[in-house]
């Protein structure tokens, strides 16, 4: 066999959410509940999907490359030029695009431990060292983070608000390490839960990119727009940034239907504002029931919690869920992320947990 270079054959592979239909297969049930991707319950914007009915028929032609129309409309609605924007497959194409653009194998990334799983993974398939900086009650320590950077490190990535914990660093310590970032280190913040947050000392990064920093903001039409399955997500940058990640993304990674989705979803404000309001009502039931239930978990600003278990029992807390039909995910040995779902999925979750913990 061909030979696999050893820092691939040693990735451990990312683990998704358990699918509904697998869950209800494997039991033999119907309605399962899934709060373990951190989707939006709603579904997507209905005038996403008609959208997408209107350009069915036209699927034998490759989409536009270049994503013209959408990267218009982001342009107006960020007051960036379209050349500042990059359109990847998911958010997460982005991070690979850039660790592919930006770094060699001699290189290092630092990143937060636990911080969103792929960030690691795309570092090791090109060779490279991620440099993992353990959280700081439970929120990115800047400062260490800032002092781990050496002159091999060409990328830092901070997920804010983090996956899995739900927090957030605020204005005030993004200014402090911002300013001790040397320059050649692209910073990567990664917005994925951009939308949902409500602390008002939430940074506001698109600052750094206007002062023409290297920094690089990833938001995604996963998470608040109901667009997951079609995997659409964009980065903002200085344009040299994004002319060479161009170079490197493949010519038509953006199909037609999340090109059409993204952009009437991205004008459905209705959408977002009610996706927002059922995140605020869910958490606040769940954070009732939490504390009714004594269980430990940490203030989020996303649209999941980060539950802290009593023992050292997350895997078979989660196996327990899954025969009552709900899925969740695992995290470690001690947590579980809980997407925060419609009301009726929290209840549900809430019974089941009533019987397992
Ligand atoms: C912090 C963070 N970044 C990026 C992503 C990837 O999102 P997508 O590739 O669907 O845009 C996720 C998804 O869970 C996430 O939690």
């Amino acid at each position: 066999m061909i030979s696999v270079p050893e820092y691939v054959r040693s990735i451990k592979p990312y683990v998704p959410g358990k699918p509904i239909e697998e869950l209800e297969r494997e039991l033999g049930i119907r309605e399962a509940v899934k709060l373990a991707s951190n989707e939006n319950p709603l579904g997507p914007s209905r005038k996403a999907v008609e959208a997408m009915k209107e350009v069915l028929e036209g699927v034998n032609r490759y989409p536009d490359g270049g994503g013209y129309y959408l990267k218009q409309a982001l342009s107006e609605r960020l007051g960036v030029d379209m050349d500042e924007i990059i359109l990847g497959n998911g958010s997460n194409e982005l991070l690979d695009i850039a660790v592919r653009t930006f770094m060699t194998p001699q290189d290092e990334a630092v990143m937060g431990k636990p911080s969103f799983v792929v960030y690691p993974l795309a570092v090791q398939a090109l060779g490279a060292r991620g440099i993992e900086v353990p959280l700081k009650q439970w929120r990115h320590d800047l400062p260490s983070m800032a002092e781990s950077i050496t002159d091999r490190t060409k990328i830092v990535f901070i997920a804010n608000p983090n996956n899995p914990t739900g927090t957030i660093n605020l204005s005030d310590e993004f200014d402090e390490f911002m300013s001790k970032v040397p320059e050649g280190v692209l910073v990567v913040v990664d917005e994925a839960y951009y939308e949902y947050v409500q602390d008002a000392r939430y940074p506001d990064t698109m600052k750094y990119f206007r002062e023409g920093r290297d920094i690089l903001i990833l938001r995604t039409f996963s998470k608040i727009y109901g667009l997951a399955g079609l995997r659409i997500g964009y980065g903002i940058a200085k344009k040299e940034l994004v002319t060479e990640m161009n170079k490197i993304r493949e010519p038509f990674n953006i199909n037609t239907l999340a090109q059409v989705a993204a952009r009437a979803a991205l004008e459905d404000e209705e959408h977002v504002k009610e996706s927002v309001r059922v995140n605020e009502e869910g958490k606040s039931y769940l954070y009732k029931e939490f504390d009714r239930l004594g269980m430990e978990y940490l203030p989020t600003e996303a649209n999941f919690i980060f539950v802290i278990l009593k023992q050292d029992n997350a895997v078979e807390v989660y196996e327990r869920l899954l025969k009552e039909g709900v899925i969740v995910r695992p995290m470690g040995q001690r947590y579980l992320r809980i997407t925060i779902g419609l009301p009726e999925e929290n209840r549900r979750l809430i019974e089941a947990l009533e019987k397992v913990i």
